[in-house]
């Protein structure tokens, strides 16, 4: 293998050899080039706006929306999402800039690798093949509980031995949350074009229920139900001890829920709901013409949910008091408790179909992540060989596929959300200050889509990040900081000494 000096800035002097040496744009496009480490491209704008569309509708709407209208804002849950929405479309203008800059798999962990430098890289990919790794097993979780509510009407039950720690207590392993994760890895190693096939499917089967959620729905709204639409600030049990979010506990004051101030609290939370548009950003090597396709799929499929979610909190706490929404399966109950269980069947029958799309595309971009790291050399190189027939990265997706099904099997969901939240948050902060970053240090590259109002919009995408981060609770705050002093661990005695840029000879 031949490798040529990189035509322009990247690295330079800056750190030969240290933290934060950076692969250049042309190098990270290079590598998608070795044959052995090559994925096909096979994508266009249509799939990766479906492959958004169906990672972003998940548990966020369908699970997540009840607790939080309960618990942090009532009615005005809507406005989360609004808030939400805003800080993800600033980040998403940032990702597609990246996205388009440079076209190859990882995310905002090959970004931030251009850009940032290795350290910061290493942090983002360590960051993020965790996130997608947890939240597909928060997803995976919540369809379990979806099926087993399903058998329940048809008068089935697992043993609780076999249904998880959600339902039962003492040694419990959730049977079904992990097979769901095993069956999925199985489609992933087979191909990206069995999984697009599946998917398309399956998108328009939860797309058009959640539609059902809207439109039947706002037949059976009551006005009153939005009175008060932001109810009063109160303490509440959510927001005890190190409950409470980072924010509210450094302001000095007693932490409320509801209020001004729980409208971000819920913010923060339904953030989950919004994640995945960053997914299609792993997608980018299989992409036909990811200069073009890639800024269209991320802030179509961001734009279509956004529209979604807003409408879906609004008929489901106009159908039902806020206080009296259901916590597990709150659009099916909404519909239940005004008296029709054939349409409350049908959302149940969609969310499980839904949830399986959403944990198929995250299991693909955390496997994608972990293979931009392993071919780097940051994670063993054996995991990055690609499949002799089927051309994808099956190692890394074999393995990373049997540890979120044990995670699945053994976790709750309430455990790990805000986790996922955090991480991935912080992520979005990496990615918006790398496109500031990458336009001093390489204003020659091509940019197919430019984000407007650099460097305003990149700091606004981080403020508005930073802010829902410190809505999260002071207790998510220290796991994630324990997590990430793992990964430093793990890369002063792995990645940095086995780093493919450290070794390359033109480098040295
Ligand atoms: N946005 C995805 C969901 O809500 C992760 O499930």
């Amino acid at each position: 293998m031949s490798v040529r000096e990189p035509s322009g800035g990247g690295a330079g002097g800056r750190g030969r050899g240290g933290l934060f040496r950076t692969k250049s744009v042309e190098q990270s496009i290079q590598d998608t080039e070795e044959p052995e480490h090559a994925l096909t491209r096979t994508l266009s704008a249509l799939d990766l706006t479906v492959f958004g569309v169906g990672v972003i509708i998940g548990t966020g709407i369908f699970v997540l929306t009840g607790a939080v209208a309960k618990q942090q804002a009532g009615p005005a849950t809507a406005l989360a999402f609004v808030a939400a929405g805003i800080a993800c479309a600033l980040a998403a203008l940032c990702y597609a800039e990246f996205a388009s800059t440079v076209p190859v798999a990882g995310s905002a962990y090959t970004f931030s690798y251009a850009s940032l430098g290795e350290l910061p890289a290493w942090i983002i990919g360590w960051d993020l093949v965790l996130e997608f790794a947890l939240a597909t097993a928060v997803v995976a979780v919540g369809w379990s509980g979806y099926v087993h509510s399903l058998l329940d009407n048809a008068g089935w039950q697992l043993p609780a031995v076999l249904s998880g720690p959600d339902v039962a207590h003492g040694f419990t392993f959730d049977i079904l949350a992990a097979l769901l994760v095993l069956l999925l890895t199985g489609i992933l190693v087979l191909g990206m074009k069995l999984s697009a096939r599946v998917t398309t499917v399956v998108v328009a089967v939860k797309v058009t229920v959640v539609l059902l959620v809207i439109i039947a729905g706002s037949f059976f709204i009551k006005a009153e139900n939005y009175h008060p639409f932001i109810p009063e600030p109160q303490a509440t049990a959510a927001t005890s001890g190190l409950k409470a979010p980072l924010i509210q506990l450094m302001s000095g004051y007693q932490p409320t829920a509801y209020g001004v101030q729980g409208i971000f609290t819920a913010a923060a939370v339904v953030f989950f709901a919004f994640i995945g548009f960053d997914i299609v950003a792993t997608t980018a090597e299989e992409t036909r013409n990811p200069q073009r396709d890639m800024p269209r799929g991320i802030l179509g499929s961001l734009l279509i949910c956004t529209v979604l979610y807003v409408a879906v909190s609004v008929v489901v706490t106009g159908m039902q008091k806020y206080t009296q929404l259901s916590v597990d399966a709150p659009l099916a109950d909404a519909f239940k408790a005004t008296g029709h269980p054939f349409y409350a069947g049908l959302i149940s029958f969609g969310a499980v179909i839904g949830l399986t799309t959403v944990c198929l595309i995250l299991l693909l971009g955390q496997t994608r992540v972990f293979f931009a790291m392993s071919r780097d050399g940051l994670l063993p190189r054996v995991f990055s060989k690609v499949h002799p027939r089927y051309a994808t990265p099956y190692r890394s997706t074999i393995l990373l596929g049997v540890v979120i099904a044990v995670v699945a099997g053994f976790t709750s969901i309430s455990q790990l959300a805000a986790l996922v939240n955090i991480g991935t948050l912080f992520a979005f902060v990496v990615v918006a200050l790398g496109v500031i970053v990458l336009r001093r240090t390489r204003p020659d590259l091509p940019r197919a889509f430019r984000a407007p109002w650099v460097p305003v919009l990149p700091i606004a995408s981080v403020a508005a990040s930073l802010w829902l981060m410190l809505n999260l609770p002071a207790e998510t705050w220290v796991r994630f900081a324990v997590w990430m002093a793992i990964g430093f661990v793990v890369y002063f005695l792995y990645g940095r000494g086995h780093s493919r840029l450290a070794a390359r000879p033109e480098r040295r």
